[in-house]
């Protein structure tokens, strides 16, 4: 096993990696994360590179302990996962030990280190499986499937972003805003619960100084403004002008978010949760309706465009 140089967990509240961004010290207390390698990234609303086909590939558990409240961090040493993989696809990981965990579960990437083929995934404690991955040991041998999904689709010319997040929703937001940051400037909006809930931001040191603007919400006002991210959107929305909005957290959340964006003109996408059983197109377990009809998360999405989703 080796030193994934990624950090010790904690819980960090979001509202301290404004200041990491904007030219501070840190990154949300974690420690920095490794700039990408040349060449593998690409200007936001920039030409991508071909999605790479999926894979299946022998990780190993580097590093897994609590993150926030109910939420842990889980470092999978797969370099080939996480030398291609895009902000928004996601890994599907096996959890084995019990027939009520035969499926494999799917789980966004909060963040990759291409340099060093780390790849970081956050999650929180819902069911048997997610329960039985907070007691796995470094160490740990998973065949992950990766890169599954197709992710955030920034409109060209992006220059201003706002990005909402909700809960562990910051899971396939994270990468998407150091992508954004790389040419423009995001507003983030980050809520939860309460503050030892709050999924911090991790961007590469220096990447975006001066050019993210971070707004912190929870029910309780125990951490930043009391109230709920979608208030903050709708006058964000009124207030400024935006070229792209970008949203992950509870479905009703998504919801106001896309129709408060879509009423503002803005192009919005939302990265929607479905129960997997494949999670490569075959099954059809994850349909969501749209306005084309039925579509697969796992193939079609999870990203999908805001206009074609029917709630
Ligand atoms: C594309 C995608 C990316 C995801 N990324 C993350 C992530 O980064 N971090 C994270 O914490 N979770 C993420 N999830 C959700 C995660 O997959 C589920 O929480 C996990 O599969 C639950 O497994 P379990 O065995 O613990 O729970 P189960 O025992 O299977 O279910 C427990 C409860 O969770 C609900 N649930 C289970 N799976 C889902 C799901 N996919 N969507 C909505 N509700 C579900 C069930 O309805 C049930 O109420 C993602 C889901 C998808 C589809
Ligand atoms: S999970 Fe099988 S088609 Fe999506």
């Amino acid at each position: 096993m080796r030193s994934t140089g990624l950090g010790a967990a904690g819980a960090v509240g979001a509202a301290d990696a404004v200041g990491a961004a904007d030219g501070g010290e840190g990154t949300a207390g974690l420690p920095p994360c490794p700039a990408p390698p040349a060449g593998g990234a690409c200007p936001a609303g920039g030409a991508r590179p071909a999605a790479a086909a999926s894979f299946l590939e022998q990780a190993v558990v580097e590093e897994n302990g609590a993150f926030a409240s109910g939420i842990f961090r889980l470092v999978l040493g797969a370099p080939r996962t996480a030398g291609c993989l895009e902000p928004g696809q996601f890994v599907h990981l096996p959890l084995p030990g019990s027939e009520s965990r035969l499926l494999r579960r799917p789980f966004s990437v909060y963040r990759t280190d291409a340099s060093n083929g780390f790849v970081e995934v956050v999650y929180q404690t819902v069911g048997a499986g997610t329960r039985f991955l907070a007691g796995v040991r470094p160490g740990t041998a998973l065949d992950l499937v990766a890169p599954l999904g197709r992710g955030w689709q920034v409109p060209p010319g992006t220059r201003k972003a706002l990005v909402v997040a909700g809960g562990v929703g910051m899971a396939p937001l994270n990468m998407l805003v150091a992508r954004l940051l790389e040419e423009g400037g995001v507003h983030l909006v980050v809520g939860a619960r309460s503050a030892d809930c709050l999924v911090p931001l991790a961007v590469p040191v220096g990447v975006g100084a001066g050019r993210l603007g971070t707004v912190t919400v929870t029910d309780d006002g125990s951490a930043g403004c009391k109230g709920l991210t979608t208030d903050v959107t709708r006058e964000l929305l009124q207030q400024e002008a935006f070229d792209y909005v970008a949203t992950c957290g509870p479905e009703p959340m998504l919801r106001i978010v896309a129709e408060l964006a879509l009423a503002a003109g803005v192009p919005c996408e939302v990265s929607l949760e479905r129960r997997m059983a494949c999670g490569i197109g075959a099954c059809l377990s994850c349909a969501v309706p749209t306005r084309t009809g039925l579509r697969r998360a796992c193939a079609d999405g999870p990203v999908f465009d805001a206009r074609e989703v029917l709630w």
